[in-house]
């Protein structure tokens, strides 16, 4: 098992370009912190019930509650073949330290960190008009990746949703956080020789495609 970071502010695809490469790729899977966390927040755990608050301030959680989910995960999930693709772990630097030591535990190796850089701009419109399934977790966008049946989820029927932390407070605050604490990851991968920069304001597909590129020139 080989494991990619992506890293890139709130609303710059890293979900939606996890999808499309699980679509893609062969043995590829994605975890998603975010999507842990608001399940903990869903099932009542006590990491979900710690991480609220944080979430719901557009703040990040304590870094142990997150690593700690994430070395939970790969502790099931890292045997065998194929790319996991962390999407939004790490978010700060001691995160990223915290990384290495759950991938060596764990022997799984890192081959990437591949940024999603997004004009601001951009973020502000994705993140504005972002719809969700609560169900199935189907991402979509009212004008970009619309639903076939206005407001339905293409997959499974339900009625979309927007997400607790996609109102313009929380949102302002989050792309805060991100420059403040997640920003320097950038410097410390390029540091590290594995971040791959991704103009990641075009479509999905095309962006998509030159990550499997990538992948595959560093895998195999
Ligand atoms: P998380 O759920 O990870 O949210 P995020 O990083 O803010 O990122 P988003 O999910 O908002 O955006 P995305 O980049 O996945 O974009 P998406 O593909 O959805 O984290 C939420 C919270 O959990 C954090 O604020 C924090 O509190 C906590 N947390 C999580 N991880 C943590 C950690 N490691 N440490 C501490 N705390 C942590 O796309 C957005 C929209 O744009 C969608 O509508 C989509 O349809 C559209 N879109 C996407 N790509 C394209 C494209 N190429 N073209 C057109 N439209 C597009």
């Amino acid at each position: 098992m080989d494991v990619v970071i992506l890293l890139g502010a709130p609303g710059s695809g890293k979900g939606t370009v996890a999808g499309r490469l699980a679509e893609i790729v062969k043995g590829f899977s994605t975890v998603s912190s975010g999507v842990l966390l608001r399940a903990a927040i869903k099932g009542k755990t006590a990491a979900g019930v710690e991480a609220e608050g944080y979430m719901s301030r557009g703040e990040l959680v304590p870094d142990a509650l997150i690593a700690e989910m994430i070395d939970d995960y790969l502790a099931s999930h890292s045997a065998g073949e194929g790319i996991l693709a962390l999407d939004g772990f790490p978010r700060t630097v001691p995160q990223a330290e915290m990384l290495d030591v759950i991938l060596k535990k764990h022997g799984v190796k890192l081959c990437r960190a591949i940024l999603l850089d997004v004009a601001e701009k951009v973020l502000l419109f994705r993140l504005s008009g972002r719809r969700i399934c609560p169900k199935c977790g189907a991402g979509y966008h009212l004008s970009t990746i619309p639903p076939k049946k206005e407001g339905i989820c293409d997959l499974c029927g339900t009625a979309l949703t927007v997400r607790a932390d996609d109102n313009p407070e929380t949102i302002a605050n989050r792309l805060k956080v991100y420059q403040a604490q997640t920003a320097p990851l950038i410097d410390w991968y390029q540091s590290a020789g594995v971040l791959l920069t991704v103009h990641g304001g075009r479509e999905a597909a095309e962006i998509a495609d030159e990550i499997v590129v990538a992948i595959r020139t560093r895998l195999f």
